[in-house]
């Protein structure tokens, strides 16, 4: 923070996401002065294709800037510096004039996974465990490059380097190149233990190292603001623009789970359970994705679910069918419901499943119906299928190390208090919310107010901007009877696959 100023420093983070761009504006006390959004869609020129236009990022960032600028009421002058997140696993690939060669491929593509396997083949078991401390999947940098090399072998001939999405958005605002170590944790062509790119992997992947960007900490300048980029923006040339993080990383940090042992649960349309370490905690059977967080020195190991809030919104569609039964009405109905819903049980599965599965075709069902349920005992049964859903993750993280007894909770799903109650209950874990939303962006305006020297450091900037919500405790009993429940659940899917 500087001293003798009239107006308050603020910093600007920008997030890159699949659906749209946001910016927020954030003082130096931490506080949201205001926010803009831009949206766009993803191109799916064919089956299982996933790419969008980096320019398209580029021209919704500037109107996202101008608008959260406009919202924040501020003079462009006070802006000190820019940070930037953005979705992960994907590839921009940039010829000798800095310009993209193609569309950006995402990390929703699909296009490399029937490649996965017999790359991941090419390096020893244990050099994917203790080197990429991931499973290769569809979507990955290493595997799209590893397609890109198969099916369009001259792409890489002509790339000069290859960056993640936020990155093309740094090169705009700085001109320099650069990638930072959460991003490239994320690609499959980088060592997790030693944070820097890995000849190994690298090699079984087809990709010359020399086409890998340098590697920044998140909070690390890489460069100033060009004038041609802060006249479009509206911005005063010169300001720092620090790296900047992977969308999760930025999102742990906006919600202020940076320190080893703390863990957070996000229940958006799927949803990631994670815990904080000082060093790499790699699952042997690669049912978890570990990579660096957004701080030097922390990694993240995370479970996903693919089956979380879209399970409630399918469900929605089925028993109101125009959508019209307000998703607070519906959980309400599902409240009164005794803990285990009389017997019935429900899988999630409906878009495959990710931990501890890692199985593309399982499938979803009801169990154990009976005359006695009615339509509140499925809703009840569909929001405790995806509370053991967690539940296998937390055992999945269990097994890889210890892990907290108290998560922060975030995403659309958790705003309702009866899925909390039925979570913090099955997983026997106490659940705090985080306010306010944007906690990704916000995670790279705090990397911006480290690299513009606002915030002394990432703790001081986090007591600053996040503040707790209210807590959910496990229920002794509901805790009793879901762990006896959570065992009949693990049963089914290995008894249903049998049948598929
Ligand atoms: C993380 C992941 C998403 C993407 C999309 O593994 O796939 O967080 O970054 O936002």
């Amino acid at each position: 923070m500087r001293f003798n100023k009239q107006r308050p420093d603020v910093v600007l983070g920008i997030d890159v996401g699949t659906q749209s761009t946001k910016c927020v504006v954030l003082d130096e006390t931490g506080q949201l002065l205001g926010v803009g959004q831009e949206g766009y869609g993803v191109q799916m020129p064919r089956p299982n294709w996933a790419e969008q236009d980096p320019d398209t990022w580029w021209q919704a960032a500037i109107s996202a800037v101008q608008a959260a600028l406009q919202y924040a009421k501020i003079a462009a002058d006070q802006v000190c510096g820019i940070g930037l997140a953005g979705q992960m696993h994907g590839v921009v690939l940039l010829g000798a004039d800095l310009f993209p060669l193609r569309p950006a491929i995402i990390w929703m593509d699909r296009r490399s996974a029937n490649l996965c396997a017999t790359v991941q083949a090419r390096v020893p078991p244990e050099a994917a465990v203790n080197i990429a401390g991931n499973q290769l999947s569809p979507g990955f940098a290493g595997a799209s490059l590893a397609w890109l090399r198969e099916v369009e072998p001259g792409m890489l001939e002509q790339t000069r380097t290859v960056v993640q999405p936020k990155d093309y958005l740094a090169l705009q605002l700085t001109g320099e190149i650069s990638s930072d170590h959460s991003d490239a944790s994320a690609t499959w062509l980088y060592d997790i233990t030693q944070r820097c790119w890995s000849e190994t992997l690298a090699a079984a992947c087809g990709v010359p190292l020399d086409i890998l960007p340098p590697l920044y900490d998140s909070g690390q300048v890489v460069g100033m603001l060009r004038p041609e980029a802060a006249d479009v923006l509206g911005l005063k040339p010169g300001i720092p623009v620090v790296a900047g993080a992977g969308d999760q990383a930025a999102l742990l940090l906006g919600a202020g789970v940076v320190e080893a042992g703390r863990g957070s649960i996000t229940l958006g349309t799927g949803g990631q359970i994670t815990v904080v370490s000082n060093r790499p905690r790699i699952a042997s059977d690669l049912r978890l994705n570990t990579f660096c967080h957004a701080v030097p020195e922390r990694w993240y190991t995370m479970g996903a679910i693919l089956n979380g809030g879209l399970v409630l919104r399918w469900w929605r569609g089925v028993v109101s069918p125009n959508n019209s039964l307000p998703f607070p009405d519906l959980l309400a109905r599902a409240e009164a419901i005794p803990a285990g819903a009389e017997g019935l049980i429900f899988l999630p599965y409906l878009e495959g499943e990710r931990t501890p599965h890692m199985d593309p075709d399982a499938t979803g069902a009801f169990v154990g119906l009976t005359r006695r349920h009615s339509q509140e005992h499925l809703t009840r049964a569909v929001l405790e299928g995806v509370a053991y859903a967690f539940r296998d993750c937390l055992q999945t993280l269990q097994a890889a190390g210890p892990v907290p007894d108290h998560f922060l909770v975030g995403g659309g799903g958790s705003q309702s208090a009866v899925w909390r109650r039925i979570l913090a209950s099955v997983l026997g874990v106490s659940l705090q919310t985080v306010e306010g939303k944007e906690h990704t962006a916000i995670g790279a305006a705090l990397l911006a107010g480290l690299g513009a020297d606002v915030f002394y450091d990432l703790a001081q900037a986090v007591a600053r901007a996040v503040r707790y919500g209210s807590t959910e405790t496990p229920d002794p009993d509901e805790q009793a009877r879901y762990a006896e429940l959570h065992a009949q659940f693990q049963a089914l899917y290995p008894a249903l696959r049998a049948v598929r």
